[in-house]
């Protein structure tokens, strides 16, 4: 009989199919290299390249989180103090992202790239320090919508190959979709 013929209601599964099974030589190699920490060899070549897109990840973070203080303080005397305690929540959740970023940059046994010499240079996303609350709404908008393109290009990149780094990029882009939200509906308001 050929292979994947119907025989009532038993499918016969062709045998030149690839069966599921895991890779012995992986689990031996799993078990030497234990200064590696959590990183096995299942990450393959992509380890370093998914830590430098982290690090740029990390780059585009401190500086919202730079834009948003500056956004946070120089508002205040604005006509809308809401917005200016808005831009403030932003920034602890752009804090927020950059600390589980900089976390997971060391468990995949790289080093986070805080250095101020070349934040802007290796951010996705621009600094800006305009003195009109419509202007500030606008750069804000602008850089969320850098980092969702960012993400969900990074979470389409990354795929299969770390699914705790895609989880973890997953959970950031939605709460960067809800802030690209909030300044769209401020955009109209204001
Ligand atoms: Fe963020
Ligand atoms: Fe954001």
């Amino acid at each position: 009989m050929s292979a994947n013929t119907e025989t009532g209601n038993v499918t016969t599964l062709p045998t030149s199919v690839e069966r599921l099974a895991l890779d012995e030589a992986g689990l031996d190699a799993a078990k030497r290299s234990l200064d590696q920490g959590a990183v096995v060899p299942s990450y393959g070549p992509w380890r370093e390249d998914i830590i430098k897109l982290l690090n740029d990840a990390l780059a585009t973070e401190i500086v919202c989180i730079m834009r948003y203080k500056r956004h946070h303080f120089t508002a205040k005397g604005l006509s809308s103090p809401k917005i200016a305690e808005e831009f403030l929540v932003h920034a602890q959740e752009e804090t927020a992202h950059g600390d589980q970023i900089a976390e997971r940059i060391v468990q995949l046994g790289g080093e986070p790239d805080f250095s101020p010499a070349t934040l802007l240079s290796r951010s996705h996303a621009d600094y800006d320090d305009s003195t009109d609350l419509k202007a500030m709404i606008k750069a804000n908008l602008i850089a969320e919508r850098v980092a969702i393109e960012a993400y969900t290009q990074m979470i389409h990149l990354i795929g299969d190959k770390d699914s705790t780094t895609r989880r973890m990029l997953e959970g950031i882009l939605s709460q960067e979709q809800e802030h690209a939200d909030e300044l769209s509906d401020w955009m109209t308001d204001n």
